[in-house]
């Protein structure tokens, strides 16, 4: 892989996270939330958003893996990390970083409601509407991309360009 050029900047995005964080403390006034960011990906998408939401929260995080190599998805979804505490009664908003297939989300959005919340919202960093293969409601979207890998705000490729601050393509 070889150079990464700028596919969302660095300003693009956070005046997007503001608007989510908005718009989710509008949508959610008056009522406690309970923030989980999946793992490793939202990370740094988490910490930004948060910092825009101004509605009491906790936040806790699970790891999800999928079988497969980095770039195609098997549809087999491994829970590696879990939350630490039951969410039962509780509004969740499920924080990613990118809907891809869809298949992580469905299976992590039928695992969380066998938990009994009161509601599950999803809010995601980018979507890639062309590779989709299961539709999964995304409450709170900030950018639908190109079919095209991308690096960066958290996103990686062999876990590396985690650190860059905006969303990248890489290049051959
Ligand atoms: P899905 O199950 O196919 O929707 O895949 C979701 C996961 O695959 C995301 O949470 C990412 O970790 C990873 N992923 C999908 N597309 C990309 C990409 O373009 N760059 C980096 N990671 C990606
Ligand atoms: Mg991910």
């Amino acid at each position: 892989m070889g150079k990464v050029s700028v596919l969302i900047s660095e300003n693009e995005i956070a005046a997007k996270v503001a608007e989510l964080g908005a718009k989710i403390s509008k949508d959610y006034d008056g009522r406690e939330l309970v923030v989980i960011g999946i793992l490793k990906g939202s990370f740094v998408f988490l910490s930004d958003l948060v910092r825009q939401v101004t509605v009491p929260h906790v936040i806790d995080f699970m790891r999800l893996s999928s079988y497969g190599d980095s770039t195609e998805h098997s549809g087999v979804v491994q829970i590696l990390l879990d939350i630490s505490k039951p969410i039962e009664g509780r509004h969740v908003l499920v924080v990613e970083d990118i809907v891809d297939t869809g298949l992580t989300m469905k299976y992590l959005l039928e695992n969380l409601r066998t938990r009994r919340p009161s509601s599950v919202k999803v809010c995601s960093l980018l979507q890639k509407p062309a590779r989709t293969k299961v539709e999964v409601p995304i409450d709170y979207l900030g950018f639908t991309i190109p079919d095209k890998f991308v690096v960066g705000y958290g996103l990686d490729w062999e876990e590396k360009y985690r650190n860059l601050p905006f969303v990248g393509y890489m290049e051959n």
